[in-house]
Parts: structure tokens; C-alpha cells; sequence
């Protein structure tokens, strides 16, 4: 019988595809080898593999990394469609380098049951091309929470400054009853740290410098001791989003009771408030942007280690909405395409190391986040990894973003490395500035399941 593929590819019917001739970044080195992936999974890893596969890429001038996993994205969808719908998301996601995200529950309609949660996923499964798990909105009701873990969560998001899901949060028993149901169902809880009392604006804002002026830093302290103090009597596992000061980093770095990660973005590492004063809204997302000084100690405490992750915040709006006053100006900016150039720019300029650069964009998020089979380069696991050009210079181009959000405040920023070919499930969806996969390639990711 004229029988070329083995009986498992019959019954994938997925391509194998040899990765030949990379630095592979394995163990926290690179090792230049071949890597072959067969029904989805990383085969074998050799200096040498004679085989041939359906696909070979010869990669003698690209680094292979662990596909990296974006714990914090706003892919919209349903009714927000019109700013960010999942195609163009994860369309984005895979052009950044990012094999996996973890999508926000703040959507019209929110996922804030199982019920939603389930639909959102079923409407993901037929259009995205990357790995997407989802988040679900902290809610009132511990059986509620329960059910949303067996739907899949990845965490509860607690939302300070405006909870998604109406709950009276002036109350420290309302965050208590959350935190304990999300012990109860082994779920982290996602923190949105700044306190809402903070951040009324209680003068006249004409300018995007006065609206991230009224918004202080003092908001973050707050909520951060507030909520570690509550952790302390609850013991549940809290994940800081973007954290935006080094005081944050040494607070929850240092609590002694374990349990506990942090977030930073590339833009609150990069980005001082000096860009808000330049950029207007281009530069408005919340937290907003901080002083020059604590951007700086920022960014260190990310490069030494102190952060866990970098999350992109990737919270897309159209033009003309942030194009209004500031107070009706939607915090947010895309974020997915440039967080890869611009961190390996600072890996050539040797600010981060390249092994740092793969423990938060990649092992630490997959790590936290109970994905198991991912983060990683090594035989066994799931074939998601992207081939980076260290070499390759470009220029931050909203225009050219597959984001339907063509804005951005790194706009015109020279950068030196890019990621040249993202690898989902074994199967290549992005390659050399084209979209190559398919939506519906990637698979929608339920915590606990092996993914
Ligand atoms: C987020 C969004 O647009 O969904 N915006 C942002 O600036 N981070 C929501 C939010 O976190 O407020
Ligand atoms: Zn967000």
C-alpha cells in the first residue's frame, strides 16, 4: 500500500515538523541542535536528526525559545468586537511571539458564571490561532466560583477600582468571602491593585498629564498591603497585575508567607509619565505611567528577578474612542507586537539577560498558571515555540499591527531582535511578517487539563 504517514499522524492528522540546525534555549543555555515535533509534541531534541518530516525549517541563524505565555490580554470579542475581536487578538498574539494567552473577563457580556465562561470559549475555539485560556470576574457567590473552575478559569480577577461584577469592595469581608472561594476551588485570585477611594479625581481634569496625576502611586501602596494583609489571614494564592512601583515588587517579593507573584508590564518598564505629557492618550492605560525614578528601579527590580512575570496588558480601544477628553478616554494600549522587539532590543543592549527574558515572558507565567506541558523547550511537551532573529532591526509600526488597535506609545521605536516564526501546537502560524495559521488552530486551554 502506498502508505507514506504512520498510523498516529493518520489519526492527527497533524504535520510533523523538523526544526533544523538552531540554538535551542534549553536548561537556561543555548545548545545548537534540531528539534523535531510529531503530532503536536517535541519528539526529539538531537545535535543531529536524520529523519525527514513534513515540514523543515532550516533555522542556522535563529535562537528557538519556549513559545512565550501572556498571562494578562483583553481580546474582547462579542459585543467589543469592534475594538479587538479573537482572530485579530490572537492574530497579534502569534506576530508577538505569544503561543498561549490568558484572556480578561471584562467583556460585553463579562465572564462572570460558568455559563459564559463556556460560551466565550466555544466562539474562541472556532477563531483563534493561539493557545487562550480565560480569567473569570470575582464574584459574590463561592458555588459560583466552584462552577467557573469546572468551566475552566485560570484565576478570579478582582478588579479594586471597579469590580466587574457588582460587589461592594469598601468592605474587606466581600474581598475575604472571595478570596476564601477562591482557596476553596485551588484557584489564584488576579488583582487589579489600586484603591478606588484613591483615585476619584477631585479637581477639573483638562489634560492626560492632570488625569494620571490624580491617579497616584499611594492607590497601589494601598491596595497592595490591603490585600496582602487580608492573604496573611486567608492563605489563598494572589497574582499582582501590573504592578507599577519597586516599593510593590520588595512588598510582595518579600512576604513571608509564600503564595504570592507579580506582574510588570513592558510598557510601566519602559515608559516613564514624561511620554503621557507627550503622547496624551496614546500613553493613558491604568495604573498609569510613573516618574522617571520609579521606572527606573522598575525596570531593575524586573531585570534582577524580583517580578515573576511580564504580562503585556494588551487592552485595545479604537482611535476615536481614546481620541476623547480625557475623562472619557479609554485607559489601554495594544500590546502584544511590541513587547518581544522591545525586550530583546534591551537583551542586545544588555540590560536584561536573554535567560531572564525566557523565565517572564515564558517558564514563570506557564509555571503560575498550572500549565504544565508549556514554558519549556524538552522532550515530551507541547510543540508551541517561536525561532527569534537577534539580529534583525525594525521600527515599532502601529500601521502594520495585526491588531485592529493601529496605535501605540512606542511608536518609531528602533528595535533589534524580532520574533521570526511562532510555533502553535507543532504547527507554524506566523512566519516572516505573515499570518500563516488558520483561526480555530489554537486550542482553547481549561486549567488543569493537561492543555
Ligand atoms: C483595561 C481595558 O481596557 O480593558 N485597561 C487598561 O488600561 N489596563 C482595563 C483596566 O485594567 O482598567
Ligand atoms: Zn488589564
Amino acid at each position: 500500500m502506498d502508505n507514506l504517514k504512520s498510523p498516529e499522524n493518520e489519526i492527527s492528522g497533524l504535520p510533523s515538523l523538523l526544526i533544523r540546525d538552531a540554538h535551542i534555549w534549553t536548561e537556561n543555555r543555548a545548545i545548537r541542535g534540531s528539534i523535531l515535533i510529531e503530532d503536536g509534541r517535541i519528539q526529539r531534541i538531537a545535535r543531529r536528526i536524520a529523519e525527514q518530516a513534513d515540514e523543515e525549517i532550516l533555522a542556522e541563524r535563529l535562537v528557538a525559545l519556549p513559545g512565550l505565555v501572556d498571562a494578562h490580554v483583553h481580546l474582547r470579542d462579542m459585543r467589543l468586537a469592534y475594538k479587538e475581536d479573537f482572530t485579530s487578538g490572537t492574530s497579534a498574539a502569534a506576530a508577538g511571539g505569544f503561543t498561549t494567552v490568558l484572556d480578561m473577563p471584562n467583556t460585553l457580556p463579562p465572564t462572570d458564571s460558568a455559563q459564559r465562561l463556556r460560551e466565550k470559549a466555544r466562539r474562541a475555539s472556532r477563531n483563534i490561532l493561539v493557545n487562550t485560556g480565560f480569567h473569570a470576574a470575582a464574584v459574590g457567590d463561592r458555588a459560583a466560583v466552584e462552577t467557573m473552575k469546572m468551566a475552566g478559569a485560570f484565576s478570579i480577577k478582582l478588579y479594586l477600582p471597579k469590580p466587574i461584577a457588582p460587589l461592594d469592595l469598601g468592605d474587606d469581608l466581600t474581598i475575604v468571602e472571595v478570596l476564601k472561594a477562591a482557596k476553596e476551588a485551588s484557584l489564584p485570585v488576579t488583582v487589579h491593585a489600586e484603591d478606588a477611594a484613591q483615585i476619584e479625581p477631585t479637581r477639573e481634569i483638562r489634560t492626560f498629564k492632570e488625569l494620571v496625576g490624580s491617579r497616584l502611586g499611594k492607590a497601589e501602596t494601598m491596595a497592595v498591603s490591603r490585600i496582602l494583609r487580608l492573604q496573611k489571614q486567608i492563605g489563598c494564592r494572589i497574582h499582582f497585575c501590573h504592578v507599577t512601583l519597586p516599593s510593590s515588587i520588595s512588598s510582595i517579593g518579600n512576604w513571608p508567607l509564600g503564595g504570592l507573584s507579580s506582574e510588570v508590564t513592558p510598557h510601566h518598564t519602559l515608559l516613564s509619565e514624561d511620554s503621557v505629557e507627550k503622547l496624551g492618550w496614546k500613553a493613558w492605560m491604568v495604573p498609569p505611567l510613573r516618574p522617571r525614578r520609579a521606572r527606573s528601579r522598575l525596570f531593575r527590580e524586573m531585570a534582577t528577578g524580583n517580578a515573576t512575570i511580564i504580562a503585556t496588558d494588551h487592552a485595545p480601544h479604537t482611535i476615536k474612542e481614546k481620541r476623547r477628553p480625557p475623562q472619557k478616554s479609554p485607559p489601554g494600549i495594544p500590546g502584544l507586537e511590541t513587547a518581544m522587539p522591545l525586550m530583546l532590543t534591551m537583551v542586545y543592549k544588555r540590560k536584561l539577560s536573554l535567560g531572564r527574558l525566557v523565565s517572564l515572558l515564558s517558564t514563570n507565567p506557564a509555571k503560575i498558571f498550572g500549565l504544565s506541558s508549556r514554558g519549556s523547550i524538552r522532550e515530551g511537551v507541547d510543540g508551541d515555540m517561536i525561532l527569534v532573529d537577534m539580529k534583525k532591526k525594525g521600527k515599532i509600526d502601529p500601521d502594520k499591527f495585526f491588531s485592529k488597535a493601529h496605535y501605540s506609545p512606542f511608536e518609531g521605536w528602533k528595535t533589534q531582535g524580532a520574533v521570526h516564526t511562532t510555533i502553535v501546537n507543532g504547527s507554524v502560524v506566523y512566519s516572516n511578517g505573515e499570518i500563516t495559521g488558520k483561526p480555530g488552530s489554537g486550542k482553547v486551554l481549561r486549567n488543569g487539563s493537561r492543555g
